[in-house]
């Protein structure tokens, strides 16, 4: 008896074969990077559990926005770090807070970047919580009056996207409601709609200053072990009139990525976050991993996982090795 098999091999003898039928890229159009802007002068901190990523106060933004407009990358999402907290994170939607001044900045030095702006309150509360505290409970509708008056500020200072964060039940009907009425109808709300209580979001919290001065975010943000929810989350935040949907983290949630790209016909966000970001740093600095094949892989994997943008802190990195050849 001869053997029958099939020769997939054939499609891989060359590296230009390879090229020819390759069936997922990542394209610096599709980055979006974080940008951490901090109270005060002369500030280029770097976060020390993140190489590589840097807080920045306004008179410096200058440097990190060349660099970016430099490389290539086309959109930016602006988080914000206050001098000042209180319980109800005034900050956050003071017409010259932070984030405000940050956009402000951007959009009138960079007016083609597209500015996606953060809107959540834990950078700017005492508790470090999203939403408004009484006792140990985080109240959900009192926080959604807060969440559109942060948007509609930072909508006010020229921010072409909103981006909530901060899982609250209603928090897309309420920004929507608040942007229509203040006269920003078109600006789109691209919203964390799935967004998991996930471990891999401490780095982050170093760089905003934004842990949790008590308990933890398990009342509002999902459980790393649902699936099912983050349907129901998404369908929510699509009926509500979210023009994105951010799937975050992404690494470990790429058949959730998958489920939410086949469910919803909206543009799908990967969210690539900070653990994800420092454990690659970390391992690269050890010498023990590949870095350039480790980041293009994680980040073609979400591609290939139905993300049509990627938030990442690679997407600098990931634009130099674009100008390089040979990626994969
Ligand atoms: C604010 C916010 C967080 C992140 C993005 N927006 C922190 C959190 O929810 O605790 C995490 C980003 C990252 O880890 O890269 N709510």
């Amino acid at each position: 008896m001869e053997l029958q098999f099939k020769r997939h091999r054939r499609l891989r003898q060359s590296s230009n074969m390879r090229a020819l039928v390759r069936e997922n890229f990542v394209r610096k159009e599709d980055l979006i990077y974080p940008i951490f802007a901090v109270e005060g002068v002369n500030i280029k901190n770097e976060v020390k559990s993140m190489p590589g990523v840097y807080q920045y106060s306004i008179d410096r933004l200058k440097e990190e926005m060349d660099e970016i407009v430099e490389l290539g990358i086309k959109s930016v999402i602006v988080f914000g770090v206050p001098k000042e907290k209180d319980e109800v994170g005034s900050g956050a939607y003071h017409d010259h807070g932070i984030v405000q001044e940050a956009i402000r900045y951007i959009k009138s030095h960079y007016p083609d970047i597209v500015v996606v702006a953060d809107t959540c309150l834990c950078e700017y509360t005492s508790h470090g919580h999203c939403g408004v505290v009484e006792g140990s409970q985080i109240l959900n509708d009192p926080s959604l009056d807060l969440l559109a008056k942060t948007a509609i500020s930072q909508a006010k200072a020229g921010a072409d996207i909103i981006a909530p964060s901060n899982m609250m039940d209603g928090f897309v009907a309420a920004i929507r409601k608040g942007l229509d009425e203040s006269g920003f109808e078109y600006v789109p709300i691209m919203s964390y709609a799935v967004k998991y209580s996930s471990s891999f979001y401490g780095p982050f919290r170093d760089a905003a200053d934004s842990t949790p001065q008590f308990g933890d975010r398990k009342t509002y943000q999902m459980d790393p072990a649902n699936r099912r929810e983050a349907l129901r989350e998404a369908e929510s935040d699509i009926e509500e009139g979210a023009d994105f949907l951010i799937v975050k983290p992404a690494m470990s949630y790429l058949d959730i990525v998958r489920d939410v790209r086949n469910s919803f016909n909206v543009p799908i966000v990967a969210y690539n976050v900070s653990g994800e970001y420092s454990m690659v740093k970390a391992a690269a600095q050890n010498g023990w991993i590949d870095e350039k094949a480790i980041v293009m892989e994680k980040l073609t994997s979400m591609k290939r996982a139905g993300a049509d943008l990627i938030i990442t802190y690679f997407a600098k990195d990931v634009c130099r090795y674009l100008q390089e050849d040979s990626v994969l």
